[in-house]
């Protein structure tokens, strides 16, 4: 059930989390689907929820860089980044600390954690709610489309989800920048609103970005974030049956991404959007090209995903 976020739904929603259950809650990225971090209940709950393959680790929600500091061992780069850009979208990968309570599932066995600060007010007190950590990973089922609204979530989870919290539609609409601090050569594993350039710029130095075939964040599998329909990328017109997902000025398209070429308002819609066209009227969805630049960089990489070969 969608319930507002007024203080009666957190009182329930603590409640829940307590009896090892799952919430879902808004991000200023996704909508997350929340257990507690440290019970092996709760995070079998989470993957169960999601039919999600238990070797993908999760993201471990904090509410500040103290509590992160008890779950993971922060390197001089590290700590930079999450001063600077926490709360907010960057995920920090980081060796855990040896007496780490995290439950091992919610890190599919490995000795990293995926660490996050979410900045959103109702993240932000749900995890000053209760005094364990959030595993959350997007509220979605495996392999299709994050959720940007509260709907989506029901319309993905509905069924299996006692507790949606509504907090509008997400403010950046792409799952956070998961960045690689583990060793001395720092390597984006996921681009997001915190880009390639923000962080060299902070840490005065160049980054990796990995190539398939060393790939560690099993999430980052070609085939995800999927639409139903098949996706034609930097398609300059539409095909008879397609829908047309237009950036920039275009009268003729189904529905537009940014007609004003906003690359923040066409990472925000990127979800929504797909999810609107993503309906058997349609054959596939074509997509007009999107500049390979900043934030522009992580839109492309989600439609390269939703566009793989899923077979
Ligand atoms: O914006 C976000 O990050 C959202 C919101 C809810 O916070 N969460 C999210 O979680 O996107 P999820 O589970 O959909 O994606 C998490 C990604 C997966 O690709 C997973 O493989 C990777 O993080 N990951 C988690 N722990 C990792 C680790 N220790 N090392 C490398 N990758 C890791
Ligand atoms: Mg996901």
């Amino acid at each position: 059930m969608i319930r507002p976020a007024v203080p009666e739904t957190f009182t329930l929603a603590g409640a829940l989390l307590r009896q090892h259950k799952v919430v879902a809650f808004p991000t200023e990225t996704v909508y997350g689907l929340g257990a507690d971090a440290t019970s092996s209940e709760a995070v079998a709950n989470i993957y169960a929820c999601k039919s999600r393959p238990q070797f993908n680790p999760l993201i471990i929600h904090v509410r500040d860089l103290a509590q992160a500091e008890s779950f993971g061992s922060f390197t001089a780069d590290a700590l930079k980044l999450a001063q600077a850009f926490w709360p907010g979208p960057l995920t920090l990968v980081l060796n855990k600390q040896p007496n780490c309570p995290i439950d091992p599932l919610a890190l599919a066995g490995m000795d990293t954690i995926a660490l996050r600060v979410p900045n959103h007010p109702v993240a932000r007190t749900l995890l000053e709610a209760v005094d364990f950590p959030l595993a959350a990973p997007s509220a979605n089922r495996s392999g299709s489309l994050s959720p940007t609204t509260a709907d989506h979530v029901q319309k993905s989870l509905g069924d299996v989800v006692p507790l949606i919290i509504d907090g509008g539609t997400c403010d950046v609409g792409l799952e956070s920048t998961i960045l690689d601090c583990t060793s001395d050569t720092l390597t984006i594993l996921r681009q997001g609103a915190i880009t390639q350039g923000d962080i060299e710029s902070l840490l005065g130095c160049d980054l990796q970005t990995p190539t398939d075939s060393a790939i560690k964040a099993p999430g980052q599998l070609k085939s995800h974030y999927a639409p139903t329909l098949p996706l034609r990328l930097n398609a300059s017109h539409a095909l008879p049956g397609e829908a047309w997902l237009g950036f920039g000025d275009n009268p003729e398209c189904t529905l537009n991404l940014s007609p004003t070429a906003d690359i923040k308002e066409a990472a925000r819609n990127l979800f929504v959007m797909l999810h609107l066209l993503d309906k058997p009227i349609y054959t596939g969805i074509a997509v007009s090209p999107i500049p390979h630049q900043g934030l522009g960089m992580a839109i492309n990489d989600r439609l390269e995903r939703a566009a793989a070969d899923r077979s």
